[in-house]
């Protein structure tokens, strides 16, 4: 495991899109794995300015999301889908056609995390993954006690990330109960994954993280069986500041 310290939230953002923006520069059909949450919105927007000044090309790039709400269609304001539009898609030259999130309104959602997967192994897999990490641990909406082989399945939400993720919706009970997230086997089966953790919240969780013990009370300890995980994390969350 790679952990690159930096000073601040600003500085993650950019040494997180300076990492991406790279790969997509050396590999332009790059399949990237995308995250929403607050800690990659710096980096999208890090990744929008480098576009504009700097032309990287996200054209023959096809982007994969961790995950999205049930319930919810790709419009809705609090859609993972309409976040990423928002906080990056609309803003580069990826194509929309190139850009896949499970269907949060889907008929049949077992069926649709079926489909999801199959969609990830017919375009190669992912490439890079970018993560976050939540304060229990979870990774995409993976929460603890998750089995490490499991594929991109429904989930039922732990009553601290609706609290942790209220603050985007009116209230706590407009956070939707269910999900549907890429499994941590399928998170595992990226050939590389990115971390960011920033923020003195995400301390405990860090410091879990680097105490080495591969546990599924404790979803992000899978990267540690990882051959290629890159963390970048802020002071804050390091405890060092
Ligand atoms: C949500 C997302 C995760 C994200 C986590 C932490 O639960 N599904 O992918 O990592 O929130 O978000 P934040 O970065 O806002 O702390």
């Amino acid at each position: 495991m790679n952990i690159i310290e930096v000073e601040n939230y600003e500085e993650l953002s950019i040494v997180g899109a300076e990492i991406i923006s790279g790969r997509v520069k050396s590999q332009p059909h790059l399949t990237m794995g995308f995250a929403t949450g607050g800690t990659p919105v710096g980096t999208y927007r890090e990744l929008i300015s480098d576009h504009s000044t700097k032309k990287t090309s996200y054209k023959n790039v096809t982007a994969f999301n961790l995950d999205e709400y049930l319930g919810l269609s790709g419009d809705h304001p609090n859609s993972y889908c309409h976040f990423m539009k928002e906080h990056l898609f609309q803003h580069i030259d990826i194509h929309s056609t190139s850009t896949f999130i499970p269907n949060g309104l889907a008929e049949n959602p077992l069926e649709e995390c079926r489909r999801y997967e199959e969609l990830i192994e017919e375009k190669g897999g992912i490439d890079l993954q970018l993560l976050g990490i939540g304060f229990n641990g979870h990774i995409g909406f993976n929460e603890p006690y998750t089995s490490f082989s499991s594929r991109t399945h429904i989930v039922d939400l732990a009553l601290s990330t609706r609290k942790a993720n209220a603050r985007y919706f009116n209230s706590i009970d407009d956070v939707p109960s269910q999900a549907v997230t890429m499994g941590i086997g399928t998170i595992m089966e990226s050939r590389e994954i990115l971390l960011l953790i920033s923020g003195a919240g995400k301390q405990a969780a860090l410091s879990r993280l680097l105490d080495g013990d591969v546990n599924e009370e404790f979803p992000a300890s899978a990267l540690l069986s990882h051959s290629a995980v890159t963390i970048v994390a802020d002071a804050a969350a390091l405890g060092t500041r």
